[in-house]
């Protein structure tokens, strides 16, 4: 069976760990194949809201096995937070939830790098939720990093040691002011390494080949946003993996042939949380209400999310670059109420009309073109059918599926995985 995967298209935050958890009763497997606590995935079901960092978001479900695949980054601290919170919902995670030999740890220097480097950017910073995410995919791809396969080794420990104290080295060269006491983080970090243990490695692109063999649905879920991806995205705001589809691939060891469908997921408007560019950001009422109705702020962070109207140019580029195949409108609901909406679709660039991601979309380059479209008042949260989709919320969605030429086959009306609502199977 073709791996489908499940993907966000802007800047993260499209809602994919609901819908995740909404197709996992489709699924066997679920496979999480890149980034790391970086994430905040939120799930809502039976009156109670979840939010998943590094576990996929198909934990909740019996039956579904849930992969952190080899090009996730894995915090034993943030990690056993989350098993400690799914076994006070009494979730049976320890026959479900595998692991990757491949997949890399954080170490806590690598979380004080993270800082460091942050600190000495002062302005230019890149926001970064300074979980330690850049710094230990340097050390992967720097070929230094030690992976959840060590820890089965003996002498991984003095492996460690000399990578956490060349940290501490480079630490000391920013000469910024981080305070820390690495033997009390050191305490949490094996402590959280012996509960890591207790869980099931294995050597996961055998195990996602022999499941396709034997055919098995498999769903991979994405982290982050396309436009967050560090080859494609806003370099240099942007994440240290690839967010987009090719990740997959390299972040489940899946050939590109066995990729079968790619679930697009966007918001009907754009957020952003972190630095960089974001043409459509609104800094007036508009954007105001979208940040209150919608509660955008981080999940991982909490903090506030930037917010704007919906940026076809991004997501066109988005949808292109990750070749999907059905495409998912989250968050119509927040947008009920507003007289008119503005969609981008083209970018008035030095100058010239275009509609394709030019190299830089910085402030001073680019100047967004509006089309104006009839808003919607009724409210969307109630409705479980797509013959109760007020007709200006179904032109919206025509106009978009037009303008990307892409089916939108699912709308969301609210955070709960009841308020999900097929418009079209294809
Ligand atoms: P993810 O990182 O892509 O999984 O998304 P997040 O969980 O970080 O952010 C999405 C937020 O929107 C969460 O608070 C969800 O509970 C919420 N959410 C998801 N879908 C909808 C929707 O259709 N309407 C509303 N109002 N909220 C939604
Ligand atoms: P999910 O999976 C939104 C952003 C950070 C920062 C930049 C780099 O919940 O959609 P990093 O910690 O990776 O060094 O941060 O990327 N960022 C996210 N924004 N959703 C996320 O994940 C994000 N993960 C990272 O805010 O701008
Ligand atoms: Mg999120």
């Amino acid at each position: 069976m073709a791996v489908d995967l499940l993907l966000g298209l802007q800047w993260g935050d499209e809602g994919k760990g609901k819908i995740v958890d909404v197709f996992t009763s489709k699924y066997d497997i679920i496979a999480r194949f890149q980034g790391g606590p970086n994430a905040g995935h939120t799930l809502v079901f039976n009156g109670r809201k979840h939010v998943l960092h590094t576990i996929p978001s198909g934990i909740f479900h019996d039956n579904t096995v849930n992969l952190v695949g080899n090009g996730v980054v894995i915090d034993p601290v943030i990690f056993k937070k989350e098993l400690d919170k799914l076994e006070e919902q009494n979730v049976d995670y320890k026959t479900s939830l595998y692991i990757s030999r491949k997949a890399h740890i954080i170490l806590p220097t690598h979380r004080l790098l993270d800082a460091a480097s942050e600190a000495s950017k002062g302005k230019a910073k890149i926001g970064s939720t300074l979980k330690g995410i850049g710094p230990t995919y340097m050390d992967k791809t720097g070929r230094n990093g030690i992976r959840v396969g060590d820890i089965e080794l003996a002498d991984w420990k003095e492996k460690y040691r000399a990578l956490a104290d060349k940290h501490e080295a480079m630490i000391d060269f920013y000469n910024v002011d981080i305070q820390y006491d690495l033997k009390e983080l050191e305490a949490d970090f094996f402590n959280a390494i012996e509960t890591l243990k207790t869980l099931k490695f294995i050597d996961s692109e055998e195990y996602v080949h022999q499941a396709q063999q034997s055919g098995k649905t498999i769903l991979a879920e994405g982290a982050q946003g396309s436009l967050l991806d560090i080859d494609f995205g806003t370099y240099p705001f942007v994440t240290s993996s690839n967010t987009t589809a090719a990740g997959a691939c390299t972040g489940l060891g899946v050939a590109p042939n066995q990729i079968g469908d790619v679930f697009g997921i966007f918001k009907a408007y754009t957020t952003r949380v972190g630095s960089g560019p974001f043409p459509t950001e609104l800094f007036d009422e508009d954007g105001e209400t979208m940040g209150r109705v919608g509660h955008e702020f981080g999940a991982t962070t909490g903090r506030p999310r930037r917010c704007g109207w919906l940026d076809l140019v991004a997501l066109r580029y988005a949808c292109q670059v990750n070749g999907v195949t059905q495409l998912i409108m989250m968050k119509g609901d927040v947008l009920s109420g507003f007289k008119t909406l503005k969609v981008c679709t083209a970018y008035k660039y030095k100058g010239e009309t275009i509609t394709h991601l030019p190299y830089n979309i910085e402030e001073e380059n680019v100047t967004p073109i509006y089309t104006e479209v009839k808003g919607w008042s009724e409210d969307l949260t109630g409705m479980t059918e797509a013959s109760q989709l007020p007709e200006t919320f179904n032109d919206y969605v025509t106009f978009l599926e037009k303008e990307l030429n892409i089916p939108i086959t699912i709308v969301s009306v609210g955070p709960d995985r009841k308020q999900t609502i097929v418009r079209k199977t294809v």
